[in-house]
């Protein structure tokens, strides 16, 4: 199988919201990209939308502006995708989120590329495991799920299946790290991984609330960004829990009918968050005080660049 240092071509199949900014991202570090869709006006599209964006991480000093052209010279596109996939050791898959479709590029892909290539899928709900669980060779099947604009945000969702292959897995890591990228690998494949299945219970939340008329869209927004968008970026959405005590939880739960025995454990062995030092993280020898004051701090700073930036007006 390629190695991450062995690497140097990458296929990319999609150029769309997510593929022309993968690809962007790759060819930012050095790899040379073959960019693939089903006709040249996307195409040309993606590559104007690239050199935009370019410009934009330039203004921000991601990207030295000298750089550009080179890094535009490393990106090749093409409608001929069988021609492409030629040789292709590592291939991402970012097309339309369609069954059919991805499962027809893979069938494609297994007798074209290599028998040990990398096959990664970019999908966001489909499980593509079951979808292709008839594919040859599967241990070289893997997810990365990027998040939109890839040439922004830092995660990406690692996810193998039962049956991919420990070097996959390696390789898949080892590559978004050498990309700048902060993967994390999911331990049981869902279609929805992390972020999604919280963003999705947000929304869903979000919904009930302006469907029943209990806040406007204006009041929803203003409420979340002056507290969660505050606190989150700091303390995630399980250390929050820390910090609002897990007796506090249990109490909720309780009232609520039905205490999930992982809070019941904790908060027998007094493992309350934050107040005891210890509850879903482990604050070691920080006391409750400076264990507070850590957090206030970065708060405070979070706060301050918040009300700098927009005082939490829309965009
Ligand atoms: N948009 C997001 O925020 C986001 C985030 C994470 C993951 N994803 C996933 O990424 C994938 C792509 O999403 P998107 O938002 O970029 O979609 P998009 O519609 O913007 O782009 C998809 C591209 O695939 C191309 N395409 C369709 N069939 C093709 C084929 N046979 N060969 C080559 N190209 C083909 C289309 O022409 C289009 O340009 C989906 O699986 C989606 O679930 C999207």
């Amino acid at each position: 199988m390629v190695t991450v240092e062995d690497l140097n071509n990458i296929l990319i199949i999609g150029a769309g919201t997510m593929g022309h900014s993968i690809a962007q991202v790759y060819a930012q570090s050095g790899f040379k990209v073959i960019l693939v869709d089903t006709n040249l006006e996307i195409l040309s599209h993606a590559l104007k939308l690239i050199e935009s964006n370019l410009k934009v991480l330039a203004e921000f000093g991601k990207v030295n502006v000298n750089d550009i052209p080179s890094i535009l010279s490393r990106i090749y596109t093409t409608t001929d995708f069988k021609r492409a996939a030629e040789g292709k050791t590592f291939v991402l898959e970012a097309v339309s989120e369609m069954p059919e479709i991805k499962k027809h590029i893979f069938n494609q892909l297994v007798e074209i590329c290599p028998h040990d290539a990398v096959l990664a899928s970019n999908t966001s709900t489909l499980d593509i495991f079951k979808l292709l669980k008839d594919i040859k060779n599967p241990k070289r099947l893997i997810t990365h799920h990027w998040f939109a604009p890839p040439h922004i945000i830092p995660l990406v969702e690692v996810a193998p299946s039962k049956k991919t292959s420990k070097e996959v897995i390696n390789f898949s890591i080892e590559l978004l790290q050498k990309i700048g990228k902060k993967p994390v690998l999911i331990k049981k494949f869902s279609p929805s991984y992390i972020v999604n299945k919280i963003q999705n219970a947000i929304s869903g939340a979000m919904y009930e609330l302006l469907v029943k008329k209990i806040a406007s869209a204006e009041e929803i927004d203003f409420a979340i960004k002056t507290t969660l968008g505050i606190r989150l970026p700091i303390v995630g959405i399980v250390q929050s829990q820390d910090f609002t005590g897990l007796d506090l939880i249990y109490d909720i739960q309780k009232s609520m009918g039905g205490i999930l025995p992982l809070i019941k454990e904790k908060v027998e062995k007094n493992h309350l968050g934050a107040k005891t030092g210890k509850g879903f993280y482990d604050y070691g020898d920080l006391s409750e005080d400076e264990i507070l004051k850590k957090r206030d701090r970065m708060y405070l700073q979070q706060l301050a660049f918040l009300e700098k930036l927009n005082n939490f007006d829309p965009v």
